[in-house]
């Protein structure tokens, strides 16, 4: 069955589930999950990341209510929420509608009218995954909201409401990069973002290579609050620095020599955390360059090397993953592999020549199976297009 094929069903079915549910026709909106090449942790550093959009979407159905409340229900997990709208705020409950309610709220507070609404979620993006699920259901759920009140957000601004939303309604202090690549996702391009001006590139990757995505299984918890701990000691870093740069802004505003003149004036924990960062800015740029001459060798070198970081400096990898890399390594046809995403868990990306994905997938599941147990997903993707209203075709 062709993507098509399998969107165009899923369409189908959620609208006719819908139907049955609230007697008329929905419109069908949808945004995707991501994996990120490379560039990870840099975002809330004002840095750069080069995250990719995966044919894996979360779908919503809406249609207009006729009263004041916003009614949500999960296709998956048969699971209804529902509020008044003028009852949205309050904080984190740690259920998966805190973050529908939070959409609703920032746009109501950003003055884009919302009307009662109905709507049914069908999330495709694995949960807890690193893959990116809760920005995929923001920006679908923002879309669909907007679409009842006609007033449509230009797209930089519904990824900063998305990520307010996440903030305020979830708890998790991220950056931009997972609503941005949700909202600007192109097929067949990763996208160089620059989380401070926020200009961005779609860089086209090659034909001949997939996206191949492991799952560990180890489920991540980023509002758990090593996540935002490690954003903390990012600011710390700068607090530090700033004293002796007064031009420093965040941590992309550091380089090496200087963090290594004032190493001696933080704690060693800091240090390492900024190392990363400022490290992990000059990868993403070494590998935009690499991507745009064709230097996939290259490229995946700096994804080992990212990988590296992120484990010994910032501390966000774990064992499983790095078994992932690990074995993922020792295979033919690859070019780099690193965790993806928050980490403490999730998903590892490879870069796989496609006519060796599928070998890959098979001896990294085995080497893996044999390792630990457990059987992990992987995925063979390709880079997909950003969110919208889906439109049979
Ligand atoms: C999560 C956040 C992103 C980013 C990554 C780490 O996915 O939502 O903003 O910080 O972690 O790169």
């Amino acid at each position: 069955m062709s993507l098509y094929a399998i969107a165009s069903s899923l369409a189908d079915a959620l609208s006719a589930r819908f139907e049955e549910a609230y007697k008329t026709r929905p419109r069908i909106f949808r945004a995707p999950g991501r994996v990120n090449l490379i560039g990870e942790h840099t975002d809330y550093n004002d840095g750069y990341v080069m995250p990719a959009a995966i044919e894996f979407y979360t779908w919503v159905a809406v249609s207009e209510r006729q009263s004041s409340t916003l009614h949500v229900e999960s296709a998956q997990f048969s699971e209804a929420a529902e509020w008044p709208l003028d009852g949205l705020s309050g904080p984190p409950t740690k259920h998966w509608s805190d973050y529908v309610r939070g959409v609703a709220a920032v746009l109501g507070a950003a003055a884009y009218p919302i009307r009662g609404a109905n709507l049914m979620i069908h999330g495709q993006v694995p949960l807890g995954a690193g893959l990116s699920s809760s920005a995929a259901l923001e920006v679908s759920t923002a879309l669909a909201l907007l679409a009842t009140g006609n007033r449509p957000a230009p797209p930089t601004e519904l990824a900063q409401l998305c990520q307010r939303a996440e903030h305020e309604y979830a708890g998790t202090r991220c950056g931009i990069m997972d609503q941005f690549i949700a909202t600007f996702g192109s097929a067949g391009h990763a996208l160089m973002l620059d989380c401070r001006s926020l200009e961005y590139k779609l860089l086209p990757l090659p034909k001949d290579v997939r996206l191949v995505i492991c799952n560990s299984m180890v489920k991540h918890e980023l509002a758990g609050g090593e996540y935002n701990r490690r954003r903390a000691d990012c600011e710390t870093g700068v607090r530090i620095l700033r004293q002796h740069l007064p031009g420093v802004r965040a941590l992309r505003d550091v380089s090496l020599p200087d963090l290594e003149i004032h190493r001696n004036e933080m704690s060693e924990v800091v240090y390492r955390r900024c190392h990363h960062v400022i490290s992990e800015n000059q990868r993403v740029r070494d590998a935009a360059a690499a991507l745009e001459s064709g230097d996939l060798a290259r490229f995946g070198q700096l994804m080992y090397a990212s990988h590296r970081s992120l484990g010994d400096d910032y501390e966000v990898s774990c064992r499983e993953l790095d078994l992932l890399v690990d074995l993922a390594a020792g295979q033919e046809g690859i070019y780099g592999a690193r965790m993806t995403g928050g980490g403490f868990g999730g998903c590892t990306i490879n870069l796989v020549r496609s006519d060796l994905a599928e070998k890959f997938r098979n001896e990294v599941a085995a080497g893996y199976a044999r390792e630990t147990g457990m059987q992990p997903e992987i995925y063979i993707c390709s880079a997909a297009d950003g969110a919208g209203e889906w439109k049979p075709a």
